[in-house]
């Protein structure tokens, strides 16, 4: 190993502060958790200390932690070939193709692999602008879809605005009935307005005008944002009416995250293009790509296709693919996800929101939960800055990495999470909301 031997955290933190830039922050104040090795739910740092992920990270360890299977897989593919052109043909990236469009609806026939989730969005929104020979893409103010050009244009939330060089967005609001745009007080006004103003939207841009709706699924960032009953449905409606394609984002919300493959398979919705990344090897070693339909497939037969990234479908990336897509089906892994998440892990969390008034929303699916935090619940104050950070502190010092953003803590284990696993963090969430109280 070329690695020198470490043996405190604030070795490798000086480190870090000294030589690497990080994302989507200012850097003089930073002081990242140290984090040495990882199994299964857990992961450590070089003094002992273990935490349990309730984070997955960022939303992308289905699987775990150092999977024996994919782990064993990258270093077999590593003996083989490590790296090899897109443009030739390699077994590990026509086996990953082929058992990802195996879970895909039957209308789907080809994968065009990326290296993440953005540059997937990058690529689905080509694709449909190319297959129409229309420019405009709609997507919701509450989504993120990548830090790419286009991608980062049809993201909602405030990482677009600095960022907002690409031509051809149209936003709009999707449901959110705990802090309804439309007034709603009932998830059937929510869906029925949503979808009514997505109507209007789309007479008012030219539906001659629109290539593509891009939606995530379940908006994940943005607050795991269940949709209601017959929004995705309405919206597939929409895009039929139009002549629209439809892009379902399911690089967060699909691989298993909420119990099935993919999240617009709880509704029976079929899109045109569907864009993938994290869950699809749990992020081992990175990967992304767009799952496409027959039509549009075929459309490129006799066209050129203007897009390419000298590693799509890289070997290594791909041999974890197939690795873990096996491990998953073979240890029932999304149905662990459907099973412990809407099980133990919903009811724990109910029971939370009975026990804790600022806790002002909870929603979600299988392992994809959100608890939104309010400081008064008539007014749906959000909890301060200072009291999200508290309680960030309070899971972290009791051994539970976290994920929070603004005010809400999603709680976004691996989909192969242990009972015993769920009952030990929901534990430790409830003591920390204790200790907020009595803070407070
Ligand atoms: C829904 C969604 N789409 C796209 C992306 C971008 O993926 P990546 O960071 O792999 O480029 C993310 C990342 O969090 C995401 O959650």
């Amino acid at each position: 190993m070329a690695l020198k031997q470490v043996r405190s955290n604030d070795e490798v933190r000086q480190l870090d502060r000294q030589y690497v830039f990080h994302s989507w922050s200012a850097q003089g104040a930073l002081n990242p958790l140290v984090i040495a090795g990882g199994e299964g739910c857990r992961v450590w740092d070089y003094e002992g200390r273990s935490y349990l992920d309730f984070s997955s990270q960022l939303v992308n360890v289905n699987i775990g932690f150092q999977h024996p299977k994919v782990v064993a897989a990258i270093k077999a593919q590593a003996d083989i070939l490590t790296t090899i052109s897109p443009a030739t043909a390699n077994l590990a990236r026509g086996e990953a193709a082929q058992r990802i469009v195996s879970h895909a609806p039957e209308n789907f026939s080809k994968v065009f692999f990326t290296n993440a989730g953005a540059d997937a969005n990058e690529n689905a929104i080509r694709m449909a602008r190319l297959f129409t020979g229309k420019e405009k893409i709609l997507s919701g103010y509450r989504s993120y879809h990548g830090n790419t050009g286009s991608a980062i244009g049809a993201t909602g939330d405030w990482r677009r605005l600095p960022n907002d060089y690409s031509r051809g967005h149209v936003h709009f609001f999707t449901p959110y009935l705990y802090r309804s745009e439309f007034q709603a007080t009932t998830e059937q006004q929510e869906c029925a307005a949503a979808l009514h103003y997505l109507r209007r939207i789309i007479e008012c841009e030219g539906p001659n005008t629109i290539a593509a709706i891009l939606l995530e699924t379940i908006p994940g960032t943005a607050g795991i944002l269940v949709p209601p009953a017959g929004y995705l449905q309405g919206v597939e409606a929409l895009a039929r009416e139009f002549n629209i394609m439809l892009i379902m984002d399911e690089v967060m919300a699909g691989f298993g995250r909420t119990g099935r493959w993919f999240t617009f398979q709880h509704d029976g919705v079929v899109p045109d293009l569907i864009t993938f990344a994290k869950g699809v090897n749990s992020g081992y070693v990175p990967a992304g790509g767009v799952i496409i339909s027959e039509r549009i497939a075929h459309f490129f037969d006799d066209r050129l296709f203007p897009g390419g990234l000298t590693y799509s479908g890289h070997p290594l990336a791909m041999a974890a693919i197939v690795a873990t897509i096996d491990a998953m089906e073979e240890e029932h892994v999304v149905e662990n996800a459907a099973l412990v998440g809407d099980g133990v892990l919903a009811e724990g969390l109910h029971k939370l929101a009975d026990k804790y008034a600022i806790i002002g929303d909870l929603r979600g699916k299988g392992v994809f939960h959100a608890l939104e935090l309010v400081s008064d619940p008539v007014s749906k104050t959000p909890l301060s800055a200072a009291l999200m950070a508290e309680l960030k502190k309070g899971l972290l010092d009791r051994g539970l990495l976290g994920f929070v953003a603004e005010n809400r803590l999603h709680v976004v284990p691996p989909c192969t999470v242990t009972i015993a696993e769920i009952q030990q963090g929901l534990g430790i969430i409830d003591a920390a909301l204790a200790d907020l109280m009595i803070d407070k």
